[in-house]
């Protein structure tokens, strides 16, 4: 398929990006392609598709788009973001040390502890808020440096031009998980980043249907080890799952817009509340990085992190109350979710860990779908009334 230019706006591309009508019915929008295996006109002569797990007609069309709204050259996807994660972390050899921002997706830290140490890479995680922090980490044996920016589920932010700076001093590639943020808001790429990776189960996709992760770059040298790696480890995403993540990418910007919109006023509005200890997300002046939030991200997210008082009982009581707020694990859909990460996403971080990070039994993190801005508060309303009964 021929692509769409490359120097159109992120609007445009997430729908034209990679994709243009099927050559052979002008069908508009891309087919879905389940071969596992392709006609060859003789021995390795082929039409550029051998076997689906190494390349396949839909997944090529959706890593291009991928690629194109991170303004990157390769994109490559995966069964899902842990799979993108592991793969890309199998470029590494046992001696290799890795330095990763102190507040994770609590599945990233397991596969950093629990899979790739003992295979003997190690991990040193540092709060990367402060930029300088990351030369002091930094060994000879160093070969990666990992951090999320909005951090999950601190909503921490690191100046993503400040590490790669200092990364690009020291020859180490810097990869930055865009999850929370999504080029809509952020491109890592153009801040000097190495590689961006995400769970598209979330923004990407954005309807809470599909489990998919993927890796953008615009380095040669590592797009050929991360195919290598795509093919030979084969954690690959299915042609239809590929074909519902090019569908939902075609309203990301215009789901973003609306994200943001509401997580906005809802930040505001749970900040005033009596009932709430402390709200925390980038778009609020109290936050303590706000400058940066406005410096390197074109809009604040749609994630909120917030305190409820009155502990352990009052955010059982507040998740067990909402109604239009689904009480679930995962983020990025077009329905709210809330949760509690010391129970639920950041379970596999150590208690201590936790304490010290601030993921108290009464912290919570919500994911502001687009719903109507004002029963999204009326349900948060009602929870915080019986959160406030149950203390
Ligand atoms: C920031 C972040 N990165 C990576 C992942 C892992 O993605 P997946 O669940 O698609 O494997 C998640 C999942 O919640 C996440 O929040």
């Amino acid at each position: 398929m021929k692509s769409a230019q490359p120097n159109l706006h992120l609007d445009t591309l997430a729908i034209h990006g990679g994709q243009s009508p099927d050559p052979v019915s002008g069908a508009v929008m891309t087919p879905i392609v389940l071969a596992s295996t392709f006609a060859q006109d003789g021995p390795g002569v082929h039409k550029g598709y051998e076997y689906s797990r190494t390349d396949n007609p839909t997944r090529r069309t959706l890593e291009h788009c991928l690629a194109s709204i991170e303004g990157g050259r390769h994109g490559l996807a995966f069964a899902s973001g842990c799979a993108a994660m592991t793969t890309l972390l199998h470029v590494l050899r046992p001696g290799d040390h890795v330095i990763a921002g102190d507040d994770l997706y609590g599945g990233s830290f397991r596969i950093l502890d629990k899979v790739m140490k003992p295979m003997g890479i190690v991990t040193t995680q540092v709060d990367l808020t402060l930029a300088s922090r990351l030369e002091a980490a930094i060994r000879p044996e160093t070969k990666l440096v990992w951090i999320e920016t909005p951090t999950n589920p601190m909503l921490k932010l690191i100046d993503i031009a400040a590490i790669a700076r200092i990364c690009k001093g020291k020859s180490i590639p810097l990869v930055v998980d865009n999850t929370f943020a999504t080029p809509c808001l952020q491109r890592p790429l153009a801040m000097g980043a190495t590689l961006v990776v995400h769970s598209m189960t979330k923004y990407l996709n954005g309807h809470s249907d599909v489990v998919g992760g993927c890796i953008v770059t615009s380095d040669d040298e590592w797009n050929t080890k991360l195919r290598f790696l795509q093919n030979a480890m084969g954690a690959i995403p299915s042609p239809f799952d590929c074909y519902m993540v090019l569908r939902g990418l075609k309203t990301l910007p215009v789901r973003m817009e609306r994200h943001v919109k509401s997580a906005g006023s809802i930040a505001a509005w749970l900040e005033a509340h009596p009932q709430v200890e402390k709200v925390i997300y980038p778009g609020l002046a109290s936050h303590p990085q706000h400058a940066l939030a406005k410096e390197q991200m074109k809009g604040p997210g749609g994630m909120i992190s917030f305190v409820v008082r009155g502990g352990a009982p009052a955010a059982k009581a507040l998740l067990e109350t909402v109604a239009i707020f689904a009480c679930a694990e995962s983020l990025g859909g077009v329905e709210s979710l809330i949760e509690l990460p010391a129970v639920m996403t950041h379970g596999a971080i150590p208690a201590a860990q936790r304490a010290e990070l601030g993921i108290t039994d009464g912290f919570i993190r919500i994911s502001v779908g687009l719903e109507d801005e004002g029963d999204l508060r009326a349900d948060l309303a009602n929870a915080l009334e019986a959160a406030k009964l149950a203390r």
